[in-house]
């Protein structure tokens, strides 16, 4: 039996979410997956959510394989009369969740001369209506059980914009005000809200969706200051972190994990020449 530690959780003490019932939404796949192992190799009963029953598999083998409390179930985030059945279920067989990853989204590059109105509908549904829905209806037992934390994925174009997917920022911009119009108002029945602003990290729903061949990667890569993309362990582990203890006092603050790459590369970093300003004036 495998026994080594996803490397997301290698960086906090065994046990850490021992007492925690955790759902992840499209927990099957991508970083969704790497907060979903990590949160079980620390000892938490992981429910993962997804419309697309071949996304459990992954996880659901892992979880036999290692003896993880992991659970799986269809839901689409977009119907909440389903996320209310679903969240009461669960709460129901295991009590209230502790922890609400909102982590499912849907994208692809698109001008948004081009967008049809359902495709804007598909993505705003998932993302700002399905987190308001996770949150609303898991949120509601958190709140009984005045205790709980929620994180949320955005982007770090929820607060620039980024020409070719307006749908997904647009959403992503919802669910950061979401995130700190919620930490604020919940904060009083215990529970802490946080989002993580990732940037471009390995995955296969990104690599088909958003960079489809080596030459668009290799241009994006050239924009970041450290270089590479991320990976998907490394934007987990710091999810873990802020579901931890280790972060009680944070509350409604965003993340940004992306290399440096909102930051740009500057003005003077290497190749920038002085003969460049010199041929300029
Ligand atoms: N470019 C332009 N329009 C697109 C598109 C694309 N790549 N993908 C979907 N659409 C449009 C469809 O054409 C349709 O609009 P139309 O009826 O006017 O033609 C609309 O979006 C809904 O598409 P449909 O496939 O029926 O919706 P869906 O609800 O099943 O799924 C997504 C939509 C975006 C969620 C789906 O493409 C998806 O699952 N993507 C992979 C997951 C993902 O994106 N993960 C995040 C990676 S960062």
């Amino acid at each position: 039996m495998e026994t080594e530690l996803p490397h997301a959780a290698r960086w906090l003490p065994p046990k850490t979410f021992e007492n925690d019932f955790a759902i992840v939404t499209g927990g099957g796949t991508g970083l969704g997956l790497e907060i979903s192992r990590g949160l079980c190799a620390l000892g938490a009963r992981v429910v993962i959510l997804s419309r697309d029953a071949e996304h459990h598999r992954a996880f659901m083998d892992e979880c036999a394989t290692r003896g993880w409390r992991g659970e799986a179930a269809t839901l689409d985030l977009r119907e909440p009369v389903d996320v209310e059945r679903a969240a009461n279920a669960l709460a129901e067989r295991h009590g209230a969740p502790t922890i609400l990853v909102n982590n499912a989204a849907g994208n692809f590059v698109c001008p948004a001369e081009r967008l049809s109105a359902r495709a804007w509908r598909a993505v705003l549904g998932i993302v700002l209506d399905g987190t308001f829905y996770a949150s609303r209806y898991f949120g509601k037992h958190m709140i009984e059980a005045r205790r709980g934390r929620i994180l949320n994925v955005v982007a770090t174009y929820a607060w620039t914009g980024m020409p070719g997917v307006v749908h997904s920022a647009s959403a992503k911009a919802g669910v950061l005000a979401m995130t700190r119009t919620l930490a604020v108002e919940w904060a009083r029945f215990g529970l802490r809200v946080n989002a993580i602003a990732p940037g471009p990290f390995e995955s296969e729903g990104a690599r088909g969706n958003l960079w489809p061949d080596e030459a668009m990667k290799a241009r994006i890569e050239s924009g970041i200051p450290l270089g590479r993309f991320g990976t998907a362990d490394e934007m987990a582990a710091h999810c873990l972190w802020l579901l931890s203890p280790a972060s009680s006092y944070v509350n409604g603050e965003c993340f940004t994990i992306d290399g440096g790459a909102s930051l740009g590369r500057g003005m003077w970093t290497e190749g920038a020449t002085r003969k460049g300003t010199e041929e300029r004036a």
